[in-house]
């Protein structure tokens, strides 16, 4: 089959690449930054090089395509994450109509039916193929964002550290903690990248009658056992995931010069996770775990954090 995957090299769309290319499928690699061409054609993959906030793009490198996964990178720069989330929708919409697509996998996330802020499927309304949103649980590369605070690099980790894990911390040394409106002994369904590529590539061959919904994860655990596992591995077995309130998220937040509106949304987004609610639904749908275990990314982790 003809495909077309956006996302570039990312955490997903590379390990996509290869299960595609390895089961003999013709696939383009969009990506906006012409010099990752090279790599995504040493992967076997065609380079289509331009951007998806560009309609007139998406429409040339979709013609003729059997499927496209369609994702929308989440952008720290864009002040208003909703606004965003809808402009990049509509070309997609707009340029898979035209095109005449007939399949589509959308990558959602487990909270997107649960915020009031935006939900990126409710934009996808008026594409006329059969879609299958994708809704991964809390990424483990999310845990790339934490080495400084892992560290208690810089003033801000110190800082928190001992505000959060007390004068135990000044006194043994013991620095660096993971933090966040979700945390401590909240649940959550932790997912390899690599299990939602599997997940992906088993969807775009499908030929659903009408729209799906697919949840996807590798591993239920607490906050404070993945922060166990990611700091054994860095050693730090002490490290604590800290349950932050949602107005000391946003604080924190916008101290990191996250603009407002997309602060709103991230703490909207962990609060939804905080309160359970993701985790009912997941076991509702009862999808089978994916097989890269958190222990098993944490020895990738742990390589990256020596580094930095
Ligand atoms: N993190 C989580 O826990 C979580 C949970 C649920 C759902 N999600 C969703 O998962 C998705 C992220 O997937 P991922 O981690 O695989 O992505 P990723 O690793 O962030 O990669 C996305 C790639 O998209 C490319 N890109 C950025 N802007 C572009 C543009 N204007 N035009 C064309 N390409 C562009 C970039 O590569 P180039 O520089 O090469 O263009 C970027 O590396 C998001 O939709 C997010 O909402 C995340």
């Amino acid at each position: 089959m003809k495909l077309v995957i956006t996302g570039s090299l990312g955490n997903i769309s590379q390990p996509l690449t290869e299960i595609l290319i390895a089961r003999g499928h013709h696939i383009t690699v969009i990506s906006s930054d012409p010099k990752k061409q090279t790599a995504i054609e040493a992967l076997g993959a065609s380079a289509a090089i331009g951007s998806i906030a560009d309609v007139d793009f998406l429409t040339t490198k979709f013609q003729g395509a059997d499927a496209v996964y369609a994702m929308i990178p989440l952008s720290f720069t864009e002040p208003d994450l909703g606004e965003y989330l809808r402009r990049i929708a509509k070309n997609y919409v707009q340029a898979l109509n035209t095109t005449k697509v007939r399949r589509v996998v959308v990558m959602s996330g487990w909270v997107a039916d649960l915020i009031r802020s935006e939900n990126v499927e409710n934009e996808f309304n008026g594409l006329k193929a059969p879609i299958t949103f994708m809704r991964p649980g809390s990424f483990y590369t999310n845990f790339y964002q934490s080495i400084d605070l892992i560290k208690g690099r810089g003033l801000m980790g110190k800082l928190l550290t001992l505000r959060y894990s007390g004068l135990w911390a000044l006194l043994t040394g013991k620095s660096g903690l993971l933090m966040g409106n979700c945390g401590g002994d909240d649940r959550i369904i932790f997912v390899s990248p690599k299990d939602i590529a599997e997940a992906v590539a088993e969807e775009l061959v499908l030929m659903p009658e009408q729209n799906t919904i697919r949840y996807v994860g590798s591993e239920e655990l607490t906050c404070n056992e993945a922060a166990g596992i990611i700091g054994s591995a860095v050693g730090k077995p002490w490290l604590k995931w800290v349950l932050l309130s949602d107005k000391a998220m946003f604080q924190g937040l916008k101290m990191a010069k996250v603009p407002e509106k997309l602060a709103e949304t991230l703490v909207e987004m962990q609060a939804a996770i905080h309160s359970g609610k993701p985790l009912e639904n997941f076991h509702r749908n009862s999808p089978k775990m994916g097989k890269v275990k958190l222990a098993d990314f944490a020895k990738e982790f742990a390589q990256v954090y020596h580094q930095k």
